[in-house]
This record gives C-alpha cells, sequence and structure tokens, in this order.
C-alpha cells in the first residue's frame, strides 16, 4: 500500500492544558474585547509589571483596537512576549469569534514567540474558551508531506495553557478534548484531499480505510472491490471508474453495529481524480479536481471525530470511490446504463459522473435501515456559480430536515445554504428519450439543482417498498467549499475539511 499520509498526525504536535494558576509560561496570550483602555483586572494576576506596562501603553494609544480576528505581537519588551488578540465588541460576541480569534493567534505565531503559550481570558464562560482552543488546534494544520525537510526544522511541539478558573477547570477540559477529537477528524478529511491523485486513488482509500478502522473496537470497514461491483450490480460506480487503470470500490463503515434500529447514513462522492472522461474538461485547474473526493474524504472524517469523541450510537457510510478517465474502454456519451436501483441512465456527458457513482451508494443506503441519508458531493461548476465559495448548497426531500442541517451548520460556523428541489427539475432529469433518466440537463441553467433532481430518483422508499415512502434525505453539493474558500478563517489553503463539524453536530445533539 502507498500511504502519503498519516491521518491525524497533522496537527497533534500542539499540547493543550487547562491550568487555574497564575503563572505565565512562554508567550502570553490576550484575547481582548474592542474599547478596552487597560488590561482588564482579572487579566493581571502574575503579569511581571514591564509587560503590564507595555500592554496599558498601547491599549491606552489606542495602536490594538481589538477588531474582530486582529492580533499584534508585543515582542520587544524584557518581561515577555504577548500576542494581542482581538474579539470585537462584547455586546455582540458569539463563539465564532472566539473560535476566530483562537485561528488567527495561532496563524501569527513565529519562531519568535517560542514553543510555549499561556493564554488568559476576560469575561469569558467556558464555551468561548474552548472555542478558542477550537480555533487554534484546526488552525493548526500544513499539508507539507512532499517537501523535503530537515531535522531541525520538524515543528517542536507547542504548548498552550489555558487559564481559567478552579471551578470551570473540568468542563473546560472536557469540552477541549471533544475538540481535539472532531479537529483529528477534520484533518483527516483535510489530508485526504489534499494528498496528490497519483498517490490518493480508490484502493489506497479502501486501504487507509481498513487500517483506520483496526484502531477501534466499534468500527467495521468493508470493501466491495471492482470485481464484487460488478457483480452486485453497481453499473454507475463501474460506469466511471472502469476506463482507469484503478479501479473503483465502494467502502462501507459501520459504526457500533450491532445497536439496533435506524441510524444515520452518509454517502460520498469519491472521484480521486476527474478529467471528465471522454468529455474531457478543458486544462485550466484542472489539478484541482484531485479534491474531487471530497466528499468521501468528510464522510470518512466525520466518522473518524465521531470516533475519536467516542460516539455510542449506530451509525454508517459509505464512499463512492473512483477515478474518472478517458480510455478505449471507457464510457462514452449516449452509453446506457443501469445501476443498482435498477433504473437506466442515459450518460449525455461523461462529466457529470459524481450522480452517477451516488445513484449506486444512495441506493445501497437504504440497506441499512437509515434514519436519514446524507449524500456528501463536490458535484456541479454550477452550485459554485451560485454560491460561491462561502456556502454549501443544501436540498433536502423533507424541509424540516433541511432546516435541521442549516442549523447544525450555523452552530459550528459552515453555511450550509437551503436549496429548491422542484418537480421541474426531476421531470427535466426523468425525461430521456431511451431510458429512466438522463445524466444533463436539457439546458445550461439551474445546474446544481437539476444534479439534486437526478439524485433523488435514487433514494430509496423506506424498506424498498414500491409504494412506501421515501427515506429523509439530503444533499449537499461541496464544490465551492471543500476547497478555494479564502474567507474559511481555519484554513490557510487546500482542502478545508468542511462539514465535519456540522455533521458531528448534528449526528451527536439529535
Ligand atoms: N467535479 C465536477 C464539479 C466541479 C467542477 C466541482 C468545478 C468543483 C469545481 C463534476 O463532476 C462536473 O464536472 N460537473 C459538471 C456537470 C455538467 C457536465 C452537467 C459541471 O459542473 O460542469
Ligand atoms: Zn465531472
Ligand atoms: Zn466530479
Amino acid at each position: 500500500m502507498k500511504c502519503c499520509l498519516s491521518y491525524g498526525v497533522a496537527g497533534d504536535n500542539m499540547e493543550i492544558t487547562i491550568s487555574a494558576s497564575d503563572n505565565i509560561n512562554g508567550t502570553l496570550i490576550l484575547p481582548l474585547y474592542e474599547g478596552v483602555e487597560e488590561i482588564p483586572e482579572e487579566c493581571e494576576r502574575g503579569l511581571p509589571q514591564g509587560m503590564k506596562s507595555q500592554i496599558n501603553r498601547v491599549l491606552a494609544d489606542g495602536d490594538f483596537k481589538a477588531k474582530k480576528k486582529a492580533t499584534m505581537s508585543l515582542i520587544g519588551g524584557e518581561d515577555g512576549k504577548v500576542i494581542l488578540a482581538g474579539l470585537g465588541k462584547s455586546s455582540d460576541v458569539s463563539v465564532h469569534d472566539f473560535r476566530k480569534s483562537g485561528a488567527a493567534v495561532f496563524a501569527s505565531i513565529k519562531k519568535v514567540h517560542g514553543n510555549d503559550f499561556t493564554v488568559r481570558f476576560t469575561e469569558a464562560g467556558v464555551g468561548h474558551m474552548a472555542a478558542f482552543a477550537e480555533g487554534m488546534m484546526l488552525r493548526n494544520y500544513s499539508y507539507d508531506e512532499y517537501k523535503m525537510k530537515d531535522e531541525e526544522e520538524t515543528d517542536a511541539e507547542k504548548q498552550i495553557r489555558l487559564t481559567c478558573s478552579e471551578k470551570e477547570a473540568e468542563e473546560l477540559s472536557t469540552l477541549v478534548n471533544k475538540y481535539r477529537g472532531i479537529t483529528k477528524g477534520v484533518h483527516l478529511s483535510r489530508d485526504l484531499g489534499n494528498c496528490p491523485p497519483n498517490d490518493m486513488y480508490p484502493e489506497v482509500f479502501a486501504d487507509m480505510a481498513w487500517e483506520w478502522a483496526k484502531e477501534f473496537d466499534n468500527v467495521d470497514v468493508t470493501i466491495i472491490n471492482y470485481e464484487q461491483a460488478i457483480k452486485a450490480g453497481m453499473g454507475g460506480l463501474v460506469a466511471v471508474g472502469k476506463g482507469s487503470s484503478r479501479k473503483p470500490c465502494m467502502v462501507i463503515f459501520e459504526m457500533n453495529k450491532d445497536i439496533k434500529g435506524r441510524c444515520p447514513v452518509l454517502v460520498g462522492k469519491g472521484i480521486t481524480f476527474d478529467t471528465g472522461g471522454i468529455s474531457l474538461k478543458p486544462g485550466a485547474n484542472m489539478d484541482e479536481m484531485k479534491y474531487d473526493m471530497g466528499g468521501s474524504a468528510t464522510v470518512f472524517g466525520t466518522m473518524e471525530a465521531l470516533a475519536q469523541t467516542g460516539h455510542e450510537g449506530k451509525v454508517v457510510a459509505i464512499t463512492c470511490m473512483a477515478e474518472n478517465m478517458p480510455a478505449a474502454n471507457a464510457t462514452r456519451p449516449g452509453d446506457v446504463i443501469k445501476g443498482l436501483s435498477g433504473k437506466t441512465i442515459e450518460v449525455l456527458n461523461t462529466d457529470a459522473e459524481g450522480r452517477l457513482v451516488l445513484s449506486d451508494g444512495l441506493w445501497k443506503a437504504g440497506e441499512y435501515d437509515p434514519d436519514f441519508i446524507i449524500d456528501f458531493a463536490t458535484l456541479t461548476g454550477a452550485c459554485v456559480v451560485a454560491l460561491g465559495h462561502e456556502a454549501t448548497g443544501l436540498w433536502s426531500n423533507d424541509d424540516d430536515f433541511r432546516t435541521e442541517i442549516h442549523e447544525a451548520g450555523n452552530a459550528v460556523d459552515e453555511l450550509a445554504w437551503p436549496m429548491p428541489l422542484l418537480p421541474a427539475f426531476e421531470k427535466e432529469m426523468t425525461d430521456s428519450k431511451i431510458a429512466d433518466t438522463r445524466n444533463l440537463g436539457a439546458g445550461r441553467y439551474g445546474g446544481a439543482n437539476t444534479a439534486a433532481a437526478f439524485l433523488k430518483q435514487f433514494v430509496p422508499n423506506r424498506d424498498y417498498d414500491k409504494d412506501g415512502e421515501q427515506i429523509t434525505w439530503a444533499h449537499m453539493d461541496i464544490a465551492g467549499t471543500y476547497w478555494g474558500a479564502k474567507s474559511n478563517s481555519m484554513v490557510k489553503n487546500g482542502a478545508t475539511g468542511v462539514h465535519v463539524r456540522t455533521i458531528h453536530h448534528l449526528i451527536t445533539n439529535r
């Protein structure tokens, strides 16, 4: 097995401890509210006089206004180094501001600050303090597996001490541990996405999932390989992946599988590279299509977050892995295929491949008696046209469920914006002259909506009962948010790992 990544390691070079002591170790980090003109009294404990006067001078002169996400380093004084961090106005501060401030502080850390830090908060609840730590942990990520590194250059472990009162310590420590686990999931999703496509292909993803599951007693991974996929009738997955020398597979994760009853089922689009196939993409930015497995990375990362935080409920995840290549034996525009559902699909454009692999993943999901199904996919350029890089497109066959996901996203500051699943779009995707469905809309408009409407055709009814009710389902198009989001404060560059936190929140708060 080729392995370009060691999951969960990025971000592990930071130790966060909780302390009620007055001592200041290393560089002092001071999150402050806008308008403050001197060090708040509750922060003064243990501060050397020189440090205190240096900070007070900067605040009194208005040189640091504590605007949201602002930072300022004071490194000249003999009494130690300080990073001032802005939280904005105290009247409207939220956990998101604390998280962003933590991330901004982490991004501003230079060698000169050393490796020891003490954070001292003013007027902050335990949730706020934990969010600040979460921001630091999330931002503590860089993908440099492929860069030559000197021994000395390797990052030394950073020690971060969060100071709080004695009675807050236990609760803070529990929350920080939870965020540490979730961050591992986010970083795993980012590692998977950032890995170059020559080293990240379906079999590698499957091997990684297999190895990963060995670490946990309560997780099982099943791999449906190419031959098995053909036998099982996974015509969508096979049609997309057959033109590549790296054959497709489906990877199924089951957590706490012995628990009885319904469970969430997550489904991921995992195109490890999308050339467009015979409907070849133009050359510009084609390299970015290595991120086209972002849906599967989200799902794998979410399972890691759930496992790391000791989730006790049952959860299933299905990742549909394939590489979309042009080849003599690749699927052609005009081909008609049949997948697991038994419905036929007229393939009018081989670049609309995500929906083909998902058609099998969604149908397969029905086997696990889902409470609900959510799929994640870098599905359409049209979604990026509609929402830019600021929000994920969110569709559902259940308005309340869509609202629930939207709210889970808001709770962790990962926007998922409601989009319409209209009957007209379904009609457009089912009026093929020759098959039950077509993988391309009739015109150029509304491409993200027609894609969602296509997926809906493959969401099974409960117990596959022809006359039954369709299982509650949502589709999240992360084409604009899985990478390239410059305004995401938790991310410097590359894959974002978006929605691991949203779905962890959704599943664990239900
Ligand atoms: N993976 C792409 C979608 C994509 C494009 C994501 C650009 C992020 C940035 C997907 O497989 C695709 O190519 N979709 C086509 C669909 C079209 C042929 C109906 C698209 O969006 O152009
Ligand atoms: Zn494509
Ligand atoms: Zn694609």
